[in-house]
């Protein structure tokens, strides 16, 4: 009869345990499902942030063609200046969703450096400095003098463009 029951208990506990197992499959496949929206929210916000940034070259490389190579007006260029004053104020929202170097293979070809949300203060801070900076260019348009907008487009390219890529820009990815 004891022997019975220590089969019956062992056997009741085997139960238990398998529904316990099943219950944690359950709950394996719930945090999965969650860990990829994670990776599905970080892809989104990684696009949309590289989007963003290619939008601010394209309008550096407005300003630049006009600056070296005479190619359309100095009115366009002034009007790019003034759209990467602007895009630059949705530069830290763009960040908001984390995502480090070292998920990369989730969130694709992502080159934010964890230092971004480490330092967090520091990166808001650069891009309201190419917010400045990139107004003041476009002041110096409007003033005309070519010296003050060669000074003012390296300015920006340098400590605007340049000082927060050398802080939280990576490596390319490949
Ligand atoms: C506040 C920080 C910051 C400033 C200011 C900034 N960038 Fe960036 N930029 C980044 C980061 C971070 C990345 C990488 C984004 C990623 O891969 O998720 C990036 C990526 C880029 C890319 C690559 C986009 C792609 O994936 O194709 C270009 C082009 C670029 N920046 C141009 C510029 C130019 C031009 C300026 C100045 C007019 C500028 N950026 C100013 C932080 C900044």
């Amino acid at each position: 009869m004891k022997s019975k029951s220590v089969f019956l208990a062992a056997g009741g506990l085997a139960v238990a345990a398998g529904i316990a197992l099943g219950a944690n499959s359950l709950v394996l496949a719930d945090e999965m499902h969650r860990v990829q929206l994670a990776d599905a929210a970080q892809m989104a916000a990684v696009k949309e942030r590289q989007e963003l940034m290619k939008s601010i070259g394209g309008n550096t490389k407005t300003i630049a063609d006009f600056l070296k190579e005479s190619k359309g007006t100095a009115g366009e260029a002034q009007a790019a200046a003034a759209k990467i004053s602007e895009l630059a104020k949705s530069i830290p929202a763009a960040f908001v969703t984390e995502a480090s170097l070292s998920e990369m293979d989730a969130v694709g070809k992502n080159r934010g450096k964890p230092e971004i949300w480490l330092s967090w203060d520091n990166f808001v801070g650069r891009a309201k400095s190419l917010e400045d900076k990139s107004a003041a260019l476009a002041s110096a348009f409007q003033g005309g003098d070519s010296n003050a907008i060669q000074t003012a487009f390296g300015d920006m390219g340098k400590n605007g463009c340049g000082a927060c890529h050398e802080d939280f820009r990576g490596p390319k990815v490949e």
